[in-house]
């Protein structure tokens, strides 16, 4: 059976792209968010995944506001990118794992997920963002991927509950799949960030900090917050955190808990305060 072998997350937001695009990671404004990801860099190195589940949520590329699926599975065999409007450098497409997105589309309807199945699926920045912070050496990251979308953008939104039982649901299938490749998960979000309207700007540490240590010791501890009561907290864009929580989900179904092989927190990056993080199931 397949392996869970550990969990990263990480921000996007389109300026990494420009940034990467420039070779920007040394400025001053951007070296303490890229010196973060050397150390995730080196372990990725000795522990080489095979396979990435993605859980990040499209911003109106693939999935506009007229047609809105709460969760959907990628079913391609490759993922191509697309700006939907911010002028960033496109990436290269990514190959899809479609062994495992079926399995995951089989295991999650059986257990009751009632999710969209997409055999096509333009991907924006918050799915390609995070293989090249992860990968930076590569043209195209060296693992297949599965994304997996969470609507965080257009009310009404799951519950954190529901996420949670959503990433467990996608743990334990990633377990039940007969492959003898090393899969990892991967969410791309958040941390606090607010883009528009009044409170444009808005960031709380206080918060991130205590979602980034749940995220280690105590993985349920936002699924007591509705959503409203997220988006007060963490900002509108800030309930992007939905993907971490996920992640985390799918880390509780395997072996016998994690390790915190690093994490970062830095603001702001553009509108972000920014969070990584990387976990490594214990056996
Ligand atoms: C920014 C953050 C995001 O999550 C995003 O999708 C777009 C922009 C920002 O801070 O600029
Ligand atoms: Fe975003």
């Amino acid at each position: 059976m397949a392996q869970l072998i550990g969990g990263l997350a990480t921000s996007h937001i389109p300026a990494i792209g420009k940034a990467l695009a420039k070779g920007l990671q040394q400025e001053p404004y951007w070296k303490p968010f890229f010196d973060g990801f050397a150390p995730v860099h080196q372990w990725l190195g000795e522990v080489k995944p095979d396979v990435l589940v993605i859980f990040y949520n499209d911003h109106g590329l693939n999935f506009f506001l007229d047609k809105m699926p709460t969760f959907a599975v990628g079913a391609a065999a490759e993922y191509h990118n697309a700006d939907e409007g911010w002028g960033i450098p496109q990436l290269p497409s990514t190959a899809g794992e479609l062994g495992l997105s079926w399995h995951l589309i089989n295991q999650l309807i059986a257990d009751e997920f009632d999710i969209v199945t997409c055999q096509e699926m333009l991907v924006d920045h918050a799915c390609t963002l995070p293989l090249k912070l992860f990968w930076p050496g590569h043209e195209v990251a060296p693992v297949q991927i599965v994304p997996i979308n969470i609507n965080t953008v257009q009310f009404p939104l799951p519950t954190a509950k529901r996420v949670y039982k959503l990433g467990q649901a996608v743990g334990r299938a990633i377990q039940s799949w007969d492959s003898d490749k090393k899969v990892m998960v991967l969410a791309s979000g958040g941390l606090s960030h607010q883009l528009e309207g009044e409170r444009a700007g808005h960031i709380n540490s206080q918060f991130d900090k205590q979602f980034l240590q749940s995220m280690v010791s105590n993985p349920e501890w936002v699924t007591q917050f509705s959503d409203l009561e997220i988006v007060e907290k963490a900002g509108t864009q800030g309930v992007e955190l939905l993907m971490w929580l996920a992640m985390r989900a799918a880390l509780t179904t395997a072996g016998s808990g994690v390790r915190q092989v690093h994490s970062n927190y830095y603001l702001p990056i553009s509108n972000t305060a920014t969070g990584l993080l990387a976990l490594e199931t214990l056996a």
